[in-house]
């Protein structure tokens, strides 16, 4: 059977769980070479074997991608090991709220680490990479489209309280995929946002069900939950679809971005919100 993004590499962050699980389903279950990465070990580990099991290529590279040597490391095992690379999406985050007077500069800072400096690190890293794979194909006569799906927010377009380091940081990486758009264009790289509105993930599990973590554990840090069961079915009555949306329908809209059929969009953000008001 040939698949839509068969000979492809893509590398997905925070692909343990949530919505970067979906993404590596859909993107590996459409043909293409898988590199996950996730702070989590474990739950890596058990993506990546079931992924295997489906008949994907999947490889792992577990850890922070906050740390300064992690875009190096991703990029580079990506060549290593599959060979290339040719998707990159920066999706690993979380989030940390707190009203602006009772925030702190780590609170602050943490935000704009994941969702921002770890994406620009990644993407540095993977520069030489793009210009040089656009040079061998413009000399061979050769247009081969790369992509860069950078996952932002619907916060960082309409804002939310209690998320002012969340939005600053899901509004700064638009600024990064606007401008990426027009440093790669001339590499044939594709660089868009997907703003996601309400996802049913561990990150938006209200506190007040049976399953759901009062906290939510990144690495060593535990951070409080209060999202509660009314306060998600008062955000789901104003979204036009009536209902959040599942992780396979967000990485759908991912997986629009990483077709070939995308190939003359860049520089877009595409909400993926059901149609929540901005
Ligand atoms: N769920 C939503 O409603 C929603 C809405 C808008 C945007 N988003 C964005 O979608 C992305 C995925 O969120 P999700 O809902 O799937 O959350 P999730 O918690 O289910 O999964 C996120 C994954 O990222 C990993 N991660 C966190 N910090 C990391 C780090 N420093 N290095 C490597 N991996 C790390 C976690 O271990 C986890 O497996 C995030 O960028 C989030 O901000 C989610």
């Amino acid at each position: 059977m040939t698949g839509t993004l068969d000979g492809k590499v893509a590398l997905i962050t925070g692909a343990g769980r949530g919505i970067g699980r979906a993404i590596a389903e859909k993107l590996g279950g459409s043909g293409a070479r898988l590199l996950l990465n996730d702070l989590d070990a474990g739950v890596l580990e058990e993506t990546r074997d079931a992924l295997r099991a489906g008949g994907i290529r999947a490889e792992s590279l577990a850890g922070d991608v906050t740390a300064p040597d992690m875009g190096d490391r991703l990029v580079g095992t990506a060549v290593d090991t599959l060979g290339g690379l040719d998707i990159i999406v920066n999706n690993a985050g979380y989030t940390w709220d707190g009203i602006i007077g009772k925030m702190s500069d780590e609170q602050f800072d943490a935000m704009l680490d994941i969702h921002l400096k770890a994406p620009f690190r990644i993407l540095r890293a993977a520069a030489p990479w793009f210009r040089e794979q656009a040079k061998l194909e413009t000399q061979s006569g050769h247009e081969v489209f790369r992509k860069v799906v950078n996952i932002s927010s619907a916060v960082g377009i309409g804002g939310n309280a209690g998320q002012v380091n969340y939005a600053a940081a899901k509004a700064g990486i638009n600024g990064v995929t606007a401008t990426l758009a027009k440093e790669w264009g001339r590499y044939r790289v594709n660089v868009n946002s997907v703003a996601f509105g309400l996802i049913r993930t561990r990150l938006t599990a209200p506190v007040d069900t049976p399953d759901a973590d009062s906290s939510l554990q990144v690495g060593e840090r535990s951070i409080a939950k209060a999202v509660r069961t009314e306060h998600i079915e008062a955000i789901e009555r104003t979204i036009s679809l009536g209902r959040g949306a599942t992780p396979e329908e967000a990485a759908g809209a991912v997986y629009l971005m990483c077709l070939p059929e995308s190939d003359y969009i860049t520089g877009h953000v595409l909400l993926c919100t059901g149609g929540i008001p901005l």
